[in-house]
């Protein structure tokens, strides 16, 4: 029986993704290059600074020190914070809300794991801070994922054993970290991208309790 549901927050909460997007291409913007939302996909998960050495590779630009790269990826998250503090609940992906409720009525504890060291800000302008009895996030991990630290934490907040965990995630290497955690995984998103997970769904949407105890 499930002990737990973890859920990460970008692309499975909220679709934080445009805003990413918007803040790193003005980034590139000022470098004298762009990026497709093609490539963007690659950014999914991944986290602040190894996004940015992405990106800095995709416009051919070397020899940056650390410093600099410092300075970037504190510029890039500025006009992030400026386009999430502008979010509202309206935002709440379909269906995110009223599936953990029922995690909770159903007396499954309920956590966040994500990379994003904005986690809080987000989960304030939804409102939806108080549905988790914990929440991990990019300040309170040290190895990103596909390391599977985010969700051991996840799961030792709230007592329960991984194996009796559900990770929901949109990122393969989120997915992969549950996996290398011992957890079962529902992937949210497209089958063909989410290959490992144990049941890929478009959306919390489209997930029942009853779905969960069939994995
Ligand atoms: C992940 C996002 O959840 O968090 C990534 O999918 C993002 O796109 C990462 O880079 C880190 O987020 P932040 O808010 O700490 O820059
Ligand atoms: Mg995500």
């Amino acid at each position: 029986n499930i002990q737990a549901c973890i859920f990460d927050l970008d692309g499975v909460i909220v679709d934080t993704a445009v805003y990413h997007y918007k803040a790193w291409k003005r980034l590139a913007n000022t470098l004298g290059f762009d990026f497709t939302e093609h490539q963007n996909e690659q950014l999914k998960g991944v986290s602040r600074m190894a996004s940015l050495e992405l990106i800095l590779g995709w416009g051919g630009i070397n020899g940056k020190t650390e410093e600099e790269k410092l300075a970037m990826a504190t510029q890039k998250n500025e006009w992030y914070t400026e386009m999430i503090n502008k979010m509202t609940p309206a935002e709440i992906l379909p269906g995110a809300r009223e599936f953990v409720e029922s995690c909770r009525a159903a007396a499954i504890k309920t956590a966040i794991g994500s990379a994003s060291k904005n986690t809080l800000t987000i989960l304030n302008k939804l409102e939806l801070t108080p549905l988790f009895d914990a929440v991990i996030d990019g300040n309170s991990v040290n190895k990103p994922k596909p390391d599977p630290e985010v969700f051991i934490k996840g799961a030792e907040a709230l007592n329960a054993r991984p194996s009796q965990c559900i990770v929901f995630e949109d990122a393969m290497a989120g997915i992969e970290a549950a996996i290398a955690g011992g957890m079962k995984t529902v992937g949210i998103g497209s089958a063909d991208t989410l290959a490992l997970a144990d049941v890929v769904v478009t959306g919390l949407d489209k997930v029942t309790l009853e779905m969960l105890t069939s994995i």
